[in-house]
């Protein structure tokens, strides 16, 4: 077996010891690794060991694991093993936690992105073989090392997770971070969904992982409007949870949602419709293909308006490249101009090339 090029540590907090060097481990959309490298570089980072959609690194300095936009799982890194053998490679990882308080609260086991995100079907998050080597981890290292019941479940604010990333079936990094943010409490930073019906489109997972993130409190019966709605995932989503939807989409939407008794359909675009179609509406999700700086544009008209009065917005940025992020700071610069109480943004799991801004009006 080849053993691990990243030391273990002697704590099991998410910061380092106070001797430092700290190491971190970092999962991202396959793609957004470069993005993701050059924003820690500049908080003093240096990179070592990467691969499409996962980065690790090292401060020589006192480091918490970095946050960021494009950073969907943050660990201090443990090591990491190579073999064919799986049992070997747990015998490693039980090796890295005998320096860690145990038991740990969960374990969290789940593969790097291996495609970006919609491209062949692929959809982040735990698949078939992280699953079966979760269950054979969470037996073999048994209560002693991990309280959780069963692997991969949502850990509660302040929990320690053990985190196993396969880079492939047989090549894991192990690490270990508290939850604080909800995706921090999501294995692999992915919300774990199951829907009551099959989704219309993958924009169902989207506006489900947005809503969460975002904390914003829907309440059926509220009114939501979505802004590029067809076919009609996310409006599915919103239905489910027993709000009333407009939809705005020149194109049609499936028919079990035009169909639906709490939904009405404006076949137009956005900024063609008066305002007062939207009397009423707590909610705006935009997801139309459009340019950000004219999706910005449609927004402030529509919140400005004094027929509206919307309390939180879900807006998806298409970025087209990762190069492109380079505008989110303009494009938040152009948010706060509506004089907001409080903007977020993510690339969220289920983000392919765009990103959340969550804005609290
Ligand atoms: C990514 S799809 C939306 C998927 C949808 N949210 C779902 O849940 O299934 C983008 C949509 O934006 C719509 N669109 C493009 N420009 C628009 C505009 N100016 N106003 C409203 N919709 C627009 C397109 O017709 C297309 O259906």
């Amino acid at each position: 077996m080849n053993k691990s090029t990243l030391p273990a540590r002697n704590d099991d907090s998410s910061s380092a010891r106070p001797d430092g060097p700290s190491f971190v481990m970092l999962s991202c959309a396959h793609g957004a690794e470069g993005i993701v490298k050059s924003t820690i570089a500049e908080d003093g980072w240096r990179l070592s060991f990467s691969r499409p959609g996962f980065v690790t690194a090292k401060h020589d300095g006192l480091r918490s694991p970095p946050s960021g936009i494009f950073i969907r799982t943050a660990s201090r890194s443990l090591g990491s093993g190579k073999s064919g053998d799986a049992d070997e490679l747990i015998d490693r990882l039980i090796e890295s936690t005998q320096s860690l308080t145990l038991p740990v609260d969960h374990l969290h086991v789940y593969p790097r992105d291996r495609a970006p995100i919609g491209r062949f079907d692929f959809e982040p998050g735990p698949d078939e073989v992280s699953t079966a080597v979760a269950e054979r981890i969470h037996q073999r290292l048994g209560p002693d090392r991990v309280r959780c019941a069963t692997p991969n479940e949502i850990a509660q604010p302040s929990q320690t997770i053990l985190d196993v990333v396969l880079i492939d079936p047989s090549h894991w990094f192990f690490g270990i971070h508290t939850a604080t943010t909800l995706p921090s409490r999501w294995p692999g930073g992915v919300q774990p969904v199951a829907p009551e019906y099959e989704p219309i489109s993958r924009a169902y997972y989207k506006a489900a992982e947005s809503i969460a993130w975002s904390g914003f409190d829907l309440r059926p019966d509220d009114l939501a409007v979505e802004v590029g709605s067809a076919p009609g995932g996310a409006c599915g989503r919103l239905l489910e949870m027993g709000l009333h939807v407009i939809g705005v989409d020149p194109a049609e939407m499936d028919p079990r949602i035009a169909d639906h008794p709490r939904f009405i359909h404006y076949a137009a675009r956005a900024g063609d419709l008066p305002r007062r179609v939207f009397r009423g509406a707590k909610w705006l999700l935009v997801d139309s293909t459009v340019k950000p700086d004219a999706t910005l544009s449609t927004v402030r008209n529509m919140i400005e308006s004094r027929e509206t009065s919307f309390q939180g917005c879900l807006i998806t940025m298409k970025l087209g490249d990762y190069e492109r992020a380079s505008q989110i700071p303009r494009w938040e610069r152009e948010v706060q101009r509506w004089r907001p109480k409080q903007v977020e943004i993510r690339h969220l799991a289920r983000n392919r090339c765009e990103v959340c801004f969550a804005v609290t009006l």
